[in-house]
């Protein structure tokens, strides 16, 4: 307990379970978990509140919710359940009713709030069927007292009219739009429907309803909240029907229960489309059939846990690819079961649905989707493949490409535009892994667009050729790449000279004519990347291409050494007009992580001892107690000549927080350096179940998944995340640990093993499939040892090296450090 009497942890991990369990419904923040994995997708606080879409979180919205509310995180599935004079829900909100017992069990894609009050007991299990387009809520209430009780229950859910930003603005239209039907125990979500919609929802239970709500005012009260609702007050649905205003879905029992008697109710959130000629079966009378088949496959209890149990298994399999062993348990859930799960989460939304992003403002970056899939190729070979197709399609013929693009459409977005000049780079860099891991060559044959243009077509490896080239086509006047609106710090915007607060820094017009801005970060991305270009090069025979592009490279190394060294760091940019950035001679951000860990990772200059160098001095200036931060010192005034950066208060964001998702790039740079000890101190400060363990209070965001940013010892309150769940830190704490840390890292024709370690770390165990084989890799490091490979044993047989060739079958792996 902190002095205000506060817990400084709010629950714990459930390993065996695969669980993360809540036991305190007030959390420092709500703390959510994701459902779904194909095409339909649900938010979900443990407070139930959170909501559904399918595929797009802006155009196919299906419920409504309320972002940064007062109280917080208002709109949700709620249960309202009424025992005499108390109503409650299991999940503590919305009545804030408290509660006997409370637990919130976050697992793989589904979540279980538990509540009790007066021995009465409510469990709700929610969670996406595979392959199927409906959230199920499966409700258990149990009498547990010695007497018969008599209860009444109240589902709610909100319809949101499908576009979640036009359902935020445009109320002279919505307020006349929306449309329900109800039959049996269901309630149709219709609006719009009559005209250019082919697709509606429904929400249904299995049991026949005694009484339902469809109409917001009149279950709710104008000017009563979700705490509140009249309805359920008065223990009296209206039997509304919606015209227009704001539909919504309530379903109404009164039953009893004897003592220890459970009833069970199989609550479903779908979503149909129908063909245009199959929309209706009478006048405005909407085709049920698919909602009535879907209802089918799940109207009994049996059915659904039937489902849930095939979704358990989907994840058994899904993480059985790589299972760790050690004798630290903090590492090992977060490698076995959380850092993978965040991985899946991250591809299925990119930066689009979150508690901190809204669903309707961003698509998916280019950039930000090629670092996520490097995190769950290993889980869905076949969907990584897609995503990469799907990505270098937004790509133009010059190289440079789209920064984002919308899912529905898979069309680069035009209000944001081009111009990122990192952007290309990580289609090398995805690609290659892609293939390393799967070993399917034949990706690099497929014919790809530009710019979704049919007749545009080339291979992708032309494509690749082209993210190359456009960096290498694009040099500035030291011979370093051109940064252009900006690179991964996409608030590092050196070429925008913004005046004016009514637009955005990082899409208003670039002004690069004539600049000589230029970023070092791209320089270390091109060197690595580029290597791995080569390779690939080198392995279809390309040998031409590939030595073009070694002498391309040997320039640009040449280059960082010669105008991107400050004498103990990597500079991190020249701006407009040629001015160092991140140098010693600067007052503020004399010093930036990107550089580093990138130029460090790329071993640039390693024979004058660059990557070492500027590893210590990452420790000397950037590092604090929770992790590295970007720059140092903080920008404590606004700059014009360099964007975004320095709107942020010292200590926040791009300026000077701890940005999780670069903190991996030096951890690795220390792991080819040999620096165990140091790559593991980075490691744990921003692992989750080491700050878990420090104070969930105080980091106030979900303790089993990484945030994109950690506030900064500049700032007011250091240590506080912000922005869980979606951002690429996942993927990259996902490399970190089973590439660099454990070491074993997928080639091109065989597992290469190369642990880096802490020096206490003495032995492991990893299970790792891929290419139709088991590897059982057995490490020990009976010296302590940080680095190093001195003998493998590849079932039972010495071989040279630390690569084990890629064969069919199980295999037993014994590595000596
Ligand atoms: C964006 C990334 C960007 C990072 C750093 C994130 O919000 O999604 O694309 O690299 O911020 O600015």
């Amino acid at each position: 307990m902190n002095q205000e009497n506060q817990p400084l942890k709010f629950g714990h991990f459930d390993d065996a379970a695969r669980e993360y369990v809540i036991t305190n419904p007030q959390t420092p923040w709500p703390w959510i978990n994701y459902l779904g994995n194909d095409d339909f997708f649900s938010l979900i606080s443990n407070t139930a509140g959170g909501y559904s879409f399918y595929k797009d979180a802006k155009f196919r919205r299906l419920t409504r919710y309320r972002y940064n509310g007062v109280p917080m995180d208002n709109g949700g599935r709620y249960f309202y359940i009424c025992d005499g004079d108390t109503t409650w829900n299991p999940g503590w909100k919305p009545m804030k009713t408290p509660l006997d017992a409370y637990e919130c069990r976050h697992g793989m894609s589904y979540t279980r709030i538990t509540g009790r009050k007066n021995d009465v007991e409510a469990s709700v299990l929610f969670f996406v069927p595979l392959g199927e387009n409906a959230e199920l809520q499966k409700l258990s209430i149990k009498n547990l007292s010695q007497e018969t009780k008599r209860l009444q229950l109240f589902s709610f859910t909100e319809w949101c009219l499908w576009n979640a930003a036009t359902d935020m603005e445009n109320f002279q239209r919505n307020f006349s739009t929306g449309e329900v039907e109800i039959e049996g125990s269901t309630i149709y979500h219709k609006t719009e429907y009559r005209e250019r919609r082919n697709h509606y929802a429904f929400y249904s239970v299995n049991a026949p309803m005694q009484g339902f709500d469809t109409d917001r005012e009149q279950f709710v009260g104008l000017y009563n909240g979700f705490h509140e609702p009249q309805a359920v007050l008065e223990r009296q649905p209206r039997n509304s029907v919606a015209h227009g205003w704001s539909p919504i879905a309530s379903h109404y029992f009164d039953f009893e229960l004897q003592p220890g008697e459970q009833r069970d109710f199989i609550f479903m959130l779908g979503y149909v489309e129908n063909d245009d000629d199959k929309k209706f079966v009478g006048p405005q009378v909407i085709n049920k059939e698919k909602a009535l088949q879907m209802m089918a496959r799940y109207d009994t209890t049996a059915k659904a846990d039937a489902a849930f149990d095939a979704l358990r298994k989907h994840w058994d399999e899904l993480l059985s690819n790589f299972q760790v062993e050690t004798d630290n348990p903090k590492l090992d859930r977060m490698v076995n079961i959380w850092n993978q799960y965040q991985c899946m989460v991250t591809f299925n939304m990119s930066r689009s649905a979150s508690f901190f992003e809204s669903g309707i403002g961003r698509g998916m970056g280019f950039r930000d989707s090629n670092q996520d899939l490097v995190g769950f190729i290993h889980l869905i070979p076949a969907k990584a493949r897609q995503r990469i197709i799907d990505i270098a399609s937004t790509q133009f013929p010059d190289g440079s490409c789209y920064h984002q693009y919308q899912p529905l459409t898979r069309r680069g977005n035009n209000d944001i535009g081009s111009g990122f000049n990192d952007d290309p780079c990580w289609l090398i860099f995805g690609t290659t892994a892609y293939i390393k891991e799967t070993g399917d060559f034949g990706i690099l044959d497929e014919q790809v667009p530009f710019d979704n243009q049919p007749g545009s077509e080339e291979t992708l490896m032309e494509h690749l050729r082209r993210s190359f080239n456009h960096v290498a086509d694009n040099l500035g006047p030291h011979g370093l790449p051109l940064i252009g609106r900006a690179d991964w710090n996409d608030c590092l915007n050196l070429n925008c000279f913004s005046t004016n607060p009514d637009e955005s820094y990082q899409t208003t017009e670039n002004k690069t004519e004539g600049s000589k801005a230029e970023s070092l970060m791209i320089a270390g991305l091109f060197v690595f990347t580029g290597e791995q270009y080569v390779e690939l090069c080198q392995r279809v025979g390309q040998n031409g291409e590939a030595q073009r592009a070694e002498q391309c490279i040997q320039q640009m190394r040449e280059a960082v050494e010669k105008h991107g060294w400050d004498g103990s760091w990597y500079l991190r940019a020249y701006d407009f007009f040629g001015n160092k950035i991140g140098s010693n001679e600067n007052d503020e951000g004399k010093i930036f992580i990107e550089s580093q860990g990138w130029c460090a990772m790329a071993r640039i200059g390693a024979e004058q001892g660059m990557p070492e160098k500027s590893l210590d001095s990452v420790k000397q200036h950037l590092e604090c107690e929770h992790g590295i931060i970007l720059n140092q010192p903080a920008y404590t005034h606004w700059h014009v000549e360099m964007g975004e950066i320095s709107s942020y208060p010292p200590g926040y964001k791009e300026n000077a927080g701890i940005f999780c998702h670069n903190n991996p790039w030096v951890i690795i740079a220390e792991t080819l350096a040999g620096r165990g000890q140091d790559a593991w101190q980075h490691y744990t400060k921003i692992l989750p179940s080491y700050v878990e363990e420090r104070n969930s209070l105080l980091h106030k965001v979900e303790p089993y998944v990484n945030c994109q940013m950690v506030a900064g010892s500049d700032a007011a309150t250091p240590g506080q995340g912000k922005n869980s769940w979606l951002t690429g830190t996942a993927a990259w704490m996902w490399i970190t640990a089973a590439w660099h840390i454990l070491g074993i890292q997928p080639g091109y024709d065989a597992l290469t093993i190369d642990p880096c370690l802490p020096k206490e770390a003495r032995t492991y165990r990893v299970t790792r499939r891929l290419r139709n084989a088991v590897y059982h890799i057995q490490v020990n490091n009976p010296n302590g040892k940080e680095k190093g490979v001195s003998q493998i044993l590849l079932d039972g047989q010495p071989i040279s090296g630390n690569k084990i060739p890629y064969a069919e079958g199980e295999h037993e792996v014994e590595v000596t450090l």
